[in-house]
């Protein structure tokens, strides 16, 4: 194992780019099922895991090839296999296998998803979507078997707002008969990126990026070639990072529309950003006020970005308040915060902080966004090493961090456990 070395204090400065979006990706790969030749896709980030993914695609039956950020899978010869271990248990993403393989296949059995387990995260809405289908659910030994004759569009109502319940939904109701309408969908930028490349795969999809999805079931998909999305959580996170160590920093291929509400909170600190089309400038300052955040579905403040931001906030003069209206309890960065001297109280589902100077400190990753808070906060520790364990959690969602970090000035490295 491998532990993150971080000696602070250095304002960022540079162009940083950004790559594909994670949680786009996890959810292209598995829609590639459904087509019937060749997927191609672009701006693929390097993360564990896409590359988790990609074997589990040749697991079953799928041929996959890697061109530096392009992945062409041609899915002709997959098969339906239950897959009730392994892999899947890597991956919180490995849902999406569920609504992939039912409408290629009519069956899915899929473990239970593993990823970061920051608090209990149940499938209900997922599960629901497909009785909607009608399709019959199982727990298999702790795997979930998903059979359906035939499945017919329908009316699905989301009781919750989530993004792999929304995508899980289009992907099964693609292939299904007749029409499917999810309402109370929702409305992250991935579920439009999904809807795009299932569209040109020669679905039917309107209303992605709205509450209602209108989906009008067809008989095939084909092949086709998409480019990914940019990854606005970690666009987001480098905005902070930047801002937290008062550096002036470039970030490249980023969709500002995206990235609204960082920015909206960003300027009450007193951050000042500068848009551009394809690229955001963080511009950081001596002195920040305290601000209120509340983590909601998109358009709102992104819940991924809470932690890192409860970092940002240690540097701002004053109590800020952060609350987390997605996931009630995801703060085990604060444990490990306050070890670095931060002074910050969770009640109920907010996070109080207290601005003040951090120390360095040893500290764990208990998850990828935990992680992403740690990095925040030792970049702005100037005196001492931070060594932050758990590095693999951050390897899932940041596309070569410490070569970015490293081109921005800061003097990071790794080092063996
Ligand atoms: N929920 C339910 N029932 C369900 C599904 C969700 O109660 O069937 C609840 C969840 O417990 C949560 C809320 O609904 O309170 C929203 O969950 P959602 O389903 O939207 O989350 P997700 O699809 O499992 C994705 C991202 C997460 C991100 C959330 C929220 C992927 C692979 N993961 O998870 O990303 O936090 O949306 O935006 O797309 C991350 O990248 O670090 C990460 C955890």
């Amino acid at each position: 194992m491998e532990k993150l070395m971080i000696r602070g204090g250095i304002p960022l400065r540079g162009t940083v780019q950004i790559s594909g979006a994670k949680n786009s990706a996890v959810a292209l790969l598995p829609a590639a099922i459904l087509a019937e030749s060749t997927v191609t896709l672009d701006n693929l980030p390097h993360l564990s895991d896409v590359a988790v993914y990609s074997d589990i695609l040749q697991e079953l039956g799928g041929t996959v090839t890697w061109n530096g950020d392009t992945i062409v899978i041609d899915p002709s010869a997959m098969k339906s296999i239950p897959m009730p271990n392994g892999k899947v248990k890597l991956l919180r993403a490995s849902y999406y296998l569920m609504g992939a393989m039912l409408g290629r296949f009519g069956e899915a059995t899929i473990g239970l998803p593993g990823g970061c387990n920051f608090e209990p995260r149940p499938i209900d809405q997922h599960i629901k979507g497909f009785e909607a289908l009608g399709a019959q659910v199982t727990n298999d030994h702790g795997s979930v078997r998903i059979v359906a004759k035939e499945l017919r569009g329908a009316k699905i109502y989301l009781d919750v707002v989530s993004v792999g319940a929304t995508i899980n939904i289009m992907l099964a109701a693609s292939r299904a008969k007749g029409s499917t309408i999810i309402e109370n969908a929702a409305k992250e930028p991935e579920i439009i990126d999904v809807a795009t490349l299932l569209n040109a795969m020669g679905a039917k999809i309107k209303g992605a990026g709205t509450e209602t999805i209108r989906i009008e079931g067809v008989d095939s998909l084909h092949g086709c070639r998409h480019s990914i999305i940019p990854d606005r959580i970690q666009a987001g996170t480098y905005m902070i990072a930047a801002a937290a160590t008062r550096g002036d920093i470039l970030i490249d291929n980023v969709i500002p529309k995206h990235m609204e509400a960082m920015t909206a909170k960003l300027q009450e600190m007193g951050v000042h950003v500068y848009e551009m089309d394809e690229s955001i400038r963080i511009v950081g300052q001596p002195h920040y006020e305290a601000i209120d955040v509340k983590a909601l579905v998109y358009p709102g403040f992104a819940t991924d970005l809470q932690s890192p931001m409860t970092s940002l906030l240690t540097q701002a003069q004053g109590v800020s308040i952060l609350s987390d209206y997605v996931y009630s309890s995801r703060f085990k960065h604060v444990p490990e915060l306050t070890r670095m001297g931060a002074s910050i109280r969770v009640e109920g589902r907010s996070a109080i902080v207290e601005g003040g100077p951090l120390t360095a400190a040893k500290v764990r990753a208990a998850d990828l966004r935990a992680g992403a808070a740690l990095v925040v906060a030792a970049l702005t520790i100037p005196d001492g090493v931070t060594e932050i364990t758990g590095v693999e959690y951050i390897d899932r969602g940041y596309d070569n961090l410490v070569d970015n970090l490293r081109m921005l000035g800061a003097d990071v490295w790794r080092e063996q456990e």
